[in-house]
């Protein structure tokens, strides 16, 4: 990203940190939450599992009696939704049992087929969002001369943590500078199997790019770099046995190592514990060089945290009319029915919690925070977890990881929109009408895209 290393950091302006309910909202069970502070965290040795908050608790029941009013067919109905939602409850308190996410999701993205470009471009029910990352989209490089990791004029070596099936193996070879290596690891093995064949496919086309970028390089071709394809769990075992990690540098201080650290769409899967996040980092950090850039997208905390609480004051709105003998409204629940959790989303994507969330949508302990996400043609009801953003921030200064920028997609849009590169990009690739016109995405792709925030850390 920039050359200009010590420039403040944007910090988006609702911070999980400072969100509170007044108090009379608040859960009772929730009462005199502590602030976060994640630099109480435990240090990086002392190593505990952080009880995941989400584990599905008993289901309450409504008032009894209600049901009275119902015609048989209507509690069949009830009681045949309810088994549904235990059965998916139990299924999913069952992958939290250790490794067992790790295989949920590595089944998934191994199933996910590759259709490649054309497809995503004329097809996809999500183009307008298949277009956003696919070309060189680097926001705020070009502020800086577009030096993606303080090393002007060298060739970056770059290590891709999570890289599927090589989404963005045409993005590094049009990237500002030169790539000279590209190691991409992921858990996925079929996933690694297609990132490698689309890298083979790109070596015998020439490694040319299709161009869109800006010709910053007088037009010519540039040459494919080298690149090295691993199945590996990130989160879970040091990347220090893997040849090539070990031969460009790993350590605390190594001799080497890579110029940035990508992690695309792909962190959120650590948190579910403090050692997943922790080992992580250590990987993370250990695998670049001083100086070198941590880059990703990962889901907005304060995204999440907003829904939540609007969810959780609804509810306790409901609850106080429930009290003062109120007629229940449409959308109540009757008797047998499973208690409401936090859920939301469009056509093209959604959120759901599978039990309690925390009244003032501030995430804490900061691990564990599952819910299953929903993308069209991308992501099918995976296990996620919540990365709480301070928190996260704070973790990595542990791991000697300054911040460097922070900005959701709906900030970047916004501030990139009309740059002299990414403006004209961002026609070409039909996100926007030509000659600075309105946006071609739909507001049902906004809001997924706007549910997500790129950062960028370097290592001090
Ligand atoms: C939404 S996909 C993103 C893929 C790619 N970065 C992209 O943007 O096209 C998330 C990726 O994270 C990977 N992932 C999940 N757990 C991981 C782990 N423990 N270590 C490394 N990668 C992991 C998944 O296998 C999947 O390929």
């Amino acid at each position: 990203m920039g050359s200009d290393e010590r420039s403040p950091a944007r910090e988006s302006s609702s911070s999980n940190n400072t969100r509170r309910a007044p108090a009379d909202e608040r859960d009772n069970d929730d009462a005199q939450p502590e602030p976060f502070d994640a630099r109480k965290l435990q240090p990086a040795k002392k190593r505990q599992r952080s009880r995941s908050p989400s584990d599905p608790a008993p289901r309450k029941q409504k008032r009894p009696g209600r049901g009275a009013r119902m015609t048989q067919a209507q509690i069949d109905e009830i009681k045949h939704r309810q088994a549904e939602r235990e059965r998916e409850a139990a299924a999913l308190a069952a992958q939290t049992a250790r490794g067992a996410i790790n295989d949920v999701v590595r089944q998934h993205y191994n199933a996910v087929p590759e259709r490649g470009r054309d497809w995503r471009k004329k097809d996809s029910n999500i183009k307008g969002l298949q277009v956003l990352p696919d070309e060189d989209h680097t926001p705020g490089a070009h502020e800086h001369g577009r030096d993606l990791a303080g090393v002007a004029g060298k060739d970056l070596l770059v290590l891709d943590i999570g890289c599927g099936k090589g989404g963005d193996l045409g993005k590094w070879q049009q990237a500002p500078q030169n790539v000279a290596l590209y190691v991409g690891l992921d858990p996925a093995e079929i996933s690694i199997e297609q990132a490698h064949d689309r890298y083979r496919n790109m070596s015998s086309r020439g490694g040319g790019g299709r161009g869109g970028r800006g010709g910053h390089r007088g037009g010519r071709p540039p040459r494919l770099y080298d690149a090295f394809f691993h199945v590996k769990d990130c989160f879970g075992s040091s990347l220090g046995d893997i040849d090539v990690i070990q031969k460009v540098g790993f350590g605390p201080s190594p001799q080497g190592g890579f110029d940035i650290v990508s992690m695309m769409f792909c962190m959120h899967y650590a948190f579910e514990s403090e050692e997943k996040a922790r080992r992580m980092l250590e990987n993370v950090s250990n695998s670049l060089k001083k100086g070198g850039r941590f880059l990703g997208c990962i889901p907005n905390s304060d995204i999440i945290g907003e829904r939540v609480t609007e969810f959780n004051e609804r509810m306790a709105a409901k609850k106080a009319s429930a009290a003062t003998g109120e007629p229940p409204s449409s959308d109540d629940k009757e008797e047998g029915e499973a208690e409401e959790t936090a859920e939301w989303g469009n056509e093209m994507y959604r959120v759901r919690f599978p039990g309690k969330t925390p009244a003032d949508g501030v995430f804490r302990p900061p691990f564990g925070w599952k819910y299953s996400f929903f993308l069209s043609e991308a992501v099918e009801e995976v296990p996620e977890y919540v990365v709480p953003w301070p928190a996260f921030r704070a973790l990595a200064e542990d791991y000697n990881l300054e911040l460097q920028y922070h900005q959701s997609f709906k900030e970047i849009w916004e501030t990139e929109k009309d740059d002299r590169i990414l403006g004209p990009l961002s026609e070409r690739m039909g996100v926007r009408e030509r000659g600075g016109g309105p946006l071609l995405v739909s507001p049902e792709e906004m809001e997924v895209a706007n549910f997500y925030l790129a950062f960028c850390f370097y290592k001090v």
